[in-house]
């Protein structure tokens, strides 16, 4: 079947279907408006495709998400993150000369300006890592006008990624009053990231290899998952042709937001509260169940996943390990278990498909990891960045791409006469 029917006031019109390359069917309403004078209406964009992308595969009732084809299980067991990054930005896994060049980028471009240094003094030591971190990386459009070529775009993709790893453990140094750790050029990214995180001048830092090891997965899990809401925001903004820095910036504002990539932060204060309030799981199970309730149960249910988040599979084991290798004893890891017990067995969550997603475990494993909990969306925005420059780079590339920009349905008052302010 190549085309679908939509009847509208007696009236047939017939819609193209676009078929992806692992057979998944799309009808083409784009001209639909033009020819009906209707929209179609779809409140979330649950049911919508906005583009068509070569980058994420992802199958959420088989719980299946490949890069580039590439499965995650496989990604996550044998790549580094910097593999991961070239695998999903250029489209291919690197050859060892291409890796080489890509992670000397990563390397040399993760100093900030020192003029930069200033806006940490600017910030409150309050402030959250992730406005810190989307200020910066909009600010960085200040230093680096964008000029059009590939050349160019190539280098600020490195500097993006490069600095917004030292930026992130900055905006924590600042936090805790501690100076700032510059960059290492003979560590690799997540080694200098973990440095420049907890080392201190007064002692040695050696950076663990566990931790390391576990940041690689970590970040490799997060790198891409399609058209989520930051992703779409990254191609949102971008598609009016705003500068890199601009849109990456977006990116991570959405990112932040608890429904999204700030519910590994919100699952780690509700495990906390849970834990406070005597560890009695089952009330706050209760209290996700009660429609009179607004409170969710962090760290569960999934847009797209529903059998299981594969991402969350790994963590799940990653985190028994790295906890055990660590010598973590966490209660809050036993109350993350219980909770996931009671998800697959209640039938609430069961019949609503709502399972652990990645989240839940990323949260549990950043607290072992002694990742302050307001750092942990700041942990997903650093893996997601490829993602976003991967989308932005694929609709940049694409010649039939145009701005976004969706439609409505009026529901307001309809015309009226202005009424002078003495009349009212
Ligand atoms: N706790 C309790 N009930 C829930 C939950 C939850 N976490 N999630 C969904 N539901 C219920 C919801 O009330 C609704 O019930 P009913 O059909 O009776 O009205 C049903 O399940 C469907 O939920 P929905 O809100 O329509 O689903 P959605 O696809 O719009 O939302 C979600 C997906 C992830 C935003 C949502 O499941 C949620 O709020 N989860 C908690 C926040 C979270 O963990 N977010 C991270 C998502 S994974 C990583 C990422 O995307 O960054």
């Amino acid at each position: 079947m190549d085309s679908a029917k939509l009847s509208l006031d007696g009236q047939d019109y017939e819609l193209p279907v676009v078929v992806g390359s692992e057979g998944e069917r799309g009808v083409d309403i784009t001209r639909f408006r033009g020819e009906s004078g209707a929209i179609t209406l779809d409140s979330g964009y649950g049911n919508t495709g906005a583009c068509q992308s070569a980058i994420c595969f992802i199958n959420g009732e088989e719980g299946i998400l490949r890069y580039r084809g590439y499965p995650i299980e496989q990604l996550a067991e044998n790549a580094t993150f910097a593999e991961v990054c070239y695998l999903l930005i250029y489209g291919d896994l690197p050859t060892v000369e291409q890796l080489q060049g890509f992670s000397d980028g990563l390397t040399y471009h993760s100093m900030i300006h020192e003029d930069m240094k200033k806006f940490f003094e600017g910030y409150p030591a309050s402030a959250h890592p992730m406005a810190v971190l989307s200020s910066m990386i909009a600010s960085l459009a200040t230093y680096y006008p964008e000029v059009a070529g590939e050349e160019d775009d190539d280098l600020n993709i490195v500097r993006i990624l490069a600095k917004s790893k030292t930026m992130a453990a900055w905006s924590y140094k600042k936090s805790i009053g501690q100076p700032l750790v510059y960059p290492l050029n003979h560590l690799s990214y997540t080694a200098d990231f973990l440095n420049m995180m907890f080392s201190v001048p007064t002692e040695k830092y050696e950076v663990s290899q566990v931790l390391q090891d576990a940041l690689n997965v970590l970040l490799i899990l997060h790198a891409d998952h399609e058209q989520n809401c930051s992703t779409s925001t990254v191609r949102m903004v971008a598609s009016s042709q705003a500068n890199i820095f601009a849109s990456l910036s977006a990116g991570v504002c959405a990112l932040w937001g608890p429904l999204h990539g700030g519910a590994n932060q919100k699952v780690l204060e509700m495990l906390e509260m849970i834990r406070q309030d005597g560890s009695d799981y089952k009330k706050y199970v209760d209290m996700a169940k009660d429609k009179d309730n607004d409170f969710r149960m962090m760290g569960f249910g999934h847009r797209v996943y529903k059998n299981f988040d594969p991402r969350a599979t790994i963590l799940r084991k990653a985190c028994d390990e790295v906890l055990e290798e660590l010598g973590v004893d966490d209660p809050l890891l036993e109350i993350a278990k219980q909770l996931e017990d009671v998800a697959l067995n209640d039938e609430y969550f069961v019949e609503r498909k709502l399972y652990p997603n990645v989240d839940f475990y990323s949260g549990v494993l950043y607290r072992a990891m002694g990742i302050p909990t307001d750092m942990f969306t700041v942990m997903f925005a650093l893996g997601r960045l490829p993602g976003w420059i991967a989308h932005l780079k694929e609709l940049r590339d694409d010649p039939s791409s145009r701005i976004n920009r969706p439609r409505q349905i009026y529901t307001g008052p309809t015309v009226r006469d202005y009424t002078p302010l003495a009349e009212r």
